[in-house]
């Protein structure tokens, strides 16, 4: 956090939050959800569906706990992202009615209906690698578990999806097997597009019947290498 420009950034962002949000005595109508989301539509954008080259992701249908989570360990630091830790330690949002006013703001919101996608050359290898590894968490149209905080992926943007899914080693492993982990971890890359391009249609109904073309995928399995 060393650098001038990152400094400057850091106070644009201050800033913006406090004239947005109203400050730390603003009037008490903050469990408003579409009033606190205001100062992250300038990222999220207005709808909630973040942006298409992946550097914001949707939010829109989110699982409500996950977001409330997710507020959490950017605060506490558990989640690293400069903007997102400068929110989410603003003042106007260390009470917990807020975040939670606002997580169920954004979980009713209507999800994107046409993310970024990848290039559809492998969609079947996707959909196997989903089938066998992710489908019992996020579900098998990627809507996530509201009880367990699994999140929805089904529609996020492919770019943000194939980051993720870059750290999804890590960003499993309290939750998940040492094997499937380890899985993740030899992934080769073509595996990791298909199964991020997978995911990026799950919201799309024609993602099933496109992933039966002749020679959609020629896929070896992982473990016959
Ligand atoms: C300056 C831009 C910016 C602003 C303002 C901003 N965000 Fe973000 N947000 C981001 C970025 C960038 C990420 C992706 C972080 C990453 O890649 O790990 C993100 C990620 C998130 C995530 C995690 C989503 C997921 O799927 O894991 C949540 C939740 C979130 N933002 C909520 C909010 C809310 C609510 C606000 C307003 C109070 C807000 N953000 C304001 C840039 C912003
Ligand atoms: C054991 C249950 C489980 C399995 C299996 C699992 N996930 Fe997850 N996944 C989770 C949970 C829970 C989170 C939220 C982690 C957190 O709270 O930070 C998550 C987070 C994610 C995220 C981040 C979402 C976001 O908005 O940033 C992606 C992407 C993801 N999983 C993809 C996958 C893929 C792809 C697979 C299969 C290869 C998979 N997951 C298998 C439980 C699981």
């Amino acid at each position: 956090m060393g650098r001038p420009h990152q400094r400057l950034f850091v106070h644009a962002l201050y800033l913006l939050l406090t004239v947005a949000i109203g400050g730390a005595h603003a009037a008490p109508s903050t469990s408003d959800g579409r009033h606190l989301y205001e100062p992250c539509v300038v990222c999220h954008q207005p709808n909630a569906w973040g942006t298409p080259d992946g550097a914001i992701p949707n939010l829109a249908g989110q699982q409500k706990r996950y977001l409330e989570k997710q507020f959490a360990v950017f605060r506490s630091g558990a989640r690293v992202d400069t903007a997102m830790q400068i929110v989410a330690a603003h003042q106007a949002f260390g009470n917990q009615h807020d975040i939670a006013a606002l997580a169920s703001y954004l979980s009713g919101l209507d999800p994107n209906p046409s993310p970024a996608q990848g290039a559809g050359q492998h969609l079947r290898v996707g959909q196997e690698l989903y089938a066998h590894i992710c489908a019992a968490c996020h579900g098998i149209d990627g809507r996530g578990e509201p009880a367990n905080r699994v999140p929805r992926i089904a529609g996020q943007h492919y770019p943000y999806l194939r980051r993720q899914i870059e750290a999804a080693a890590n960003l499993h492993k309290d939750l998940a097997p040492p094997e499937m982990t380890s899985a993740l971890r030899g992934m080769r890359p073509q595996e990791k597009d298909a199964l991020a391009d997978y995911i990026s249609r799950l919201g799309d109904s024609n993602a099933l019947l496109d992933s039966n073309r002749p020679g959609a995928g020629n896929y070896e399995a992982p473990d016959s290498r």
